[in-house]
């Protein structure tokens, strides 16, 4: 595996996490893997994404998207000098499944970042806990998610991007 060849300072992960924190913990192992810093969407992580040379984006799905916070927060990035991204996000039924539905969460984000003339250079996704109705009334979905695996799998996806930047 090649180990990501930017400056750890240069990396930029924001992150709305606002249903369990459960993305807010896949966005703190990829910034402890890669001395990456963690950032919640506004002015300051802006200005932090101005400068760096790999920015990390990432949120719970909600009905089917990126928080919406997070979408707002891409489409205010500044475009125009193809620089380096990834997405990344958690949901209660996971990427596979919901492609297997037919779904595919990243695509709003994805588009946007394009738009942006970001280059996507990898996506990680992994389930989270989900309580939202009607799974509260079982106990919840994806339960214990993200766990130790979901959370190595972080790790390895974020030293593993070296590979295209
Ligand atoms: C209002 C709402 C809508 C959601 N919609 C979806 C969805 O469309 N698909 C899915 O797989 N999970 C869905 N979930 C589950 C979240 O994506 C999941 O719990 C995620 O890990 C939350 O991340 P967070 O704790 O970082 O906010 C939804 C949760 C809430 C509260």
């Amino acid at each position: 595996m090649q180990a990501l060849n930017v400056a750890s300072g240069d990396i930029v992960i924001v992150c709305a996490s606002v249903h369990h924190g459960n993305t807010r913990r896949v966005a703190e192992a990829m910034a402890a893997a890669s001395g990456g810093h963690v950032y919640e969407p506004g002015d300051e992580a802006l200005r932090a994404a101005g400068d760096c040379a790999l920015l990390g984006i990432g949120s719970g799905i909600y009905f089917g998207h990126h928080h919406t916070s997070l979408l707002a927060f891409a489409g205010a990035l500044e475009a125009g000098r193809n620089r380096s991204a990834f997405i990344f996000s958690t949901s209660g039924t996971g990427d596979r499944l919901a492609r297997l539905a037919g779904r595919d969460y990243h695509q709003s984000l994805r588009t946007i970042l394009c738009n942006r003339r970001f280059r996507v250079e990898g996506e990680f996704s992994c389930r989270g806990y989900d309580t939202y109705a009607p799974w509260r009334i079982f106990g919840g979905f994806a339960r214990g998610h993200p766990d130790m695996n979901d959370l190595q799998n972080a790790r390895t996806f974020m030293l593993s991007l070296g590979r295209g930047i």
